[in-house]
Parts: structure tokens; sequence; C-alpha cells
């Protein structure tokens, strides 16, 4: 894997401690049930935030609101200091990008496609000139080529791009996930479990991977069960229960808080994947409660594969 995704203009990089996002008092409500009770949450230029939390405890539903795939009940999104209209389309425009928990990809494309289709929010051309396939769509269409080449060599997935989705061990299809998340040149990226199904040298990969992104000036909210990764990697941690924002802070603060340790940790974190919380193992591809509903809408294509269940 190299560490550098090779220069690319992009809408990426704010100043640090630049707020890039800002959620404000977000409520989401299901019938009876609310998931999300008035959470808000910025992130800043450079930061890699953590959002930790029990099983069932709203961080999916949060991101499905940041992203535009729920329409909070209550409650603000800003990026860059523009509320985001909730159109998961218009969010990734704006420059947020996101992977998920059950992972989404087009089985029968090959790794390379898969790429291409993150690209199509940055791409230019449109309709008429993909029907008259002139100059400037093949010019536009090796342009987007030859950048997912670079995001599959960064993330180490180069010498698979002519294998099909399926075919990847699961490990390699959430990194799949990252590079595609990659390909729309987002300022912020949103993680759902990104290591779920990881083995452990998977797992520090993917701590790398996450680093080397955020040098390129992305920053980054991920969600994961894994505590090590979490603690490792985070400048800051906010932990939700029962779709309260309980504590924010330092992975320091965090891992030492009571109410943290309570709730969830169940004893003091002490830096060990063993010391990860029992409700979630690492390898649990799947992490969420029996008989919850899918994270998020329908797939957006039928190919996409339903490998996540
Ligand atoms: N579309 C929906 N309709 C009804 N209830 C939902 C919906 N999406 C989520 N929920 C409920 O909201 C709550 C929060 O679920 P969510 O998936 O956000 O939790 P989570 O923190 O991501 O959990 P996990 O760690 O298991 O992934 C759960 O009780 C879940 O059943
Ligand atoms: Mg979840």
């Amino acid at each position: 894997m190299t560490t550098t995704i090779p220069q690319q203009p992009t809408p990426a990089s704010a100043g640090p401690k630049q707020a890039l996002l800002e959620a404000s008092g977000v409520i989401m409500r299901f019938g009876g049930l609310t998931a999300v009770r008035d959470v808000s949450l910025t992130v800043n230029g450079g930061e890699i935030v953590g959002l930790i939390g029990p099983n069932g405890a709203g961080k999916t539903t949060f991101f499905n609101c940041l992203t535009g795939l729920y329409v909070p009940t209550e409650g603000t999104v800003s990026y860059r200091g523009t509320v985001l209209p909730p159109k998961p389309h218009l969010v990734t425009q704006a420059g947020i990008a996101r992977t998920f928990q059950n992972i989404r990809l087009f089985a029968n494309m090959t790794v390379l496609e898969n790429v291409l289709v993150g690209r199509h929010t940055r791409t230019r051309e449109g309709l008429f000139s993909a029907i008259v396939r002139g100059p400037g769509f093949h010019r536009a269409e090796r342009a987007s080529r030859e950048r997912a080449m670079e995001l599959l060599e960064f993330t180490g997935l180069a010498a698979k791009a002519d294998h099909l989705a399926r075919n990847l061990p699961y490990g390699e299809q959430r990194k799949l996930e990252i590079a595609r998340a990659l390909a729309s040149e987002p300022g912020l990226l949103l993680l759902d479990e990104p290591t779920a199904g990881m083995n452990p040298q998977e797992t520090r990969a993917t701590e790398e991977l996450v680093f080397a992104i955020r040098d390129q000036g992305i920053a980054v909210l991920v969600i994961e069960h894994d505590m090590r990764f979490i603690f490792n990697l985070c400048d800051r941690v906010a932990v939700l229960v029962q779709g309260e924002k309980l504590v924010e802070g330092s992975s320091e603060v965090v891992q030492n808080d009571e109410r943290v340790i309570a709730a969830y940790l169940g004893e003091p974190f002490e830096g060990t994947p063993q010391s990860a919380p029992e409700a979630a193992p690492a390898d649990a591809p799947e992490s969420a409660p029996a008989g919850a509903p899918d994270d998020d809408e329908a797939p957006e294509n039928d190919e996409q594969q339903e490998n996540d269940k």
C-alpha cells in the first residue's frame, strides 16, 4: 500500500481546526422509537473523530442523518458553514463520502469499475457527451480511470483491478468501499465499522490507511467497536448510548470515564485487542442487533451485493 494519494485538485483540505461538519441538535425518531436524541457533533479539518457506543446506540442512524439517507426529525447538518439538503447525492457533491456497515458494492462489476462509479459526482461530462462520445468524453474517461487506479494503488488493491468485486475477500471489499468513497474526492470521510470482519493484520493496515487519508487533508469520522483501533487513531471520541451523546473528549478522557466504562467498555481499556468490548468482537462482520432493520435504504442498484446480512 502506498501512503500518498497523488496530487489531485480536491475540495478537501480545510485548515486544521476549521469546522467542516457541524451537526446540531439532531433527533431521529422512528414512530415511537427515538434512535438519536439531540446529538450535536463537530468535525474539524485535519481531525480523526471516533463515534462509539453499544449495539443499537444510534451510531449508524446518526451517519444516515448526516449523509441524507434519513431526514432528521429535528436538527441541522452543515458542511463548511452551509446547511446540507437531506439528499445523498447532494451531500456527496458537497464533499462528504461514506462507507457502509453492510458492504455495498456492485458485486458483478470489477474492482476498477466500482471505483469509477464513485467518481460520477466529480465528472463533468453530461449525458449528451456520453452519447456522442466525443474527444471530451474520452479525455474525461481516461482521467477518471487514471485517478481510480491511483486510488486502488493507495488502498493496495491495484493488482486486483480487473477482479470481480464479489471475488474479493471480505477485508478487501471493505478497502474497496473506502477507495470508492475517496473517488468522490471528499473533504470528510465517514467510515461505518471499517474493520468489521478483518483479521488483526488487516485492521492494523486499515489504521495506517486512515492516517494516510487524514494526511491528505481529508477529515475522518469513524464508527468502530474495536477500541484499540479507535483509541490509537482518534483525536477525539464521542460516545453514544441509547441515542444520546454521553461523553466526548480525547481517547484518554473517554477510555477512563466511569460512565463510558459502565455503559459500554465494561472495564477500563488497557490497550490490548482483548479489551475490546465483548458485545462486538472485531471479527464479527455484522453487529446490528438481531431483528434490527437494515442500516439504510434500499441498495442503489439491483446488482449491489447482498452479502451483508
Ligand atoms: N429505519 C429504521 N426504522 C426503525 N428503527 C430503526 C431504523 N434504523 C434504525 N432503527 C433503530 O434505531 C436504533 C439504532 O440503530 P443503529 O443501527 O443506528 O445502531 P448502531 O449504534 O449503529 O448499532 P450497531 O453498533 O449494532 O451497528 C435501533 O434500535 C434500531 O433498531
Ligand atoms: Mg451501526
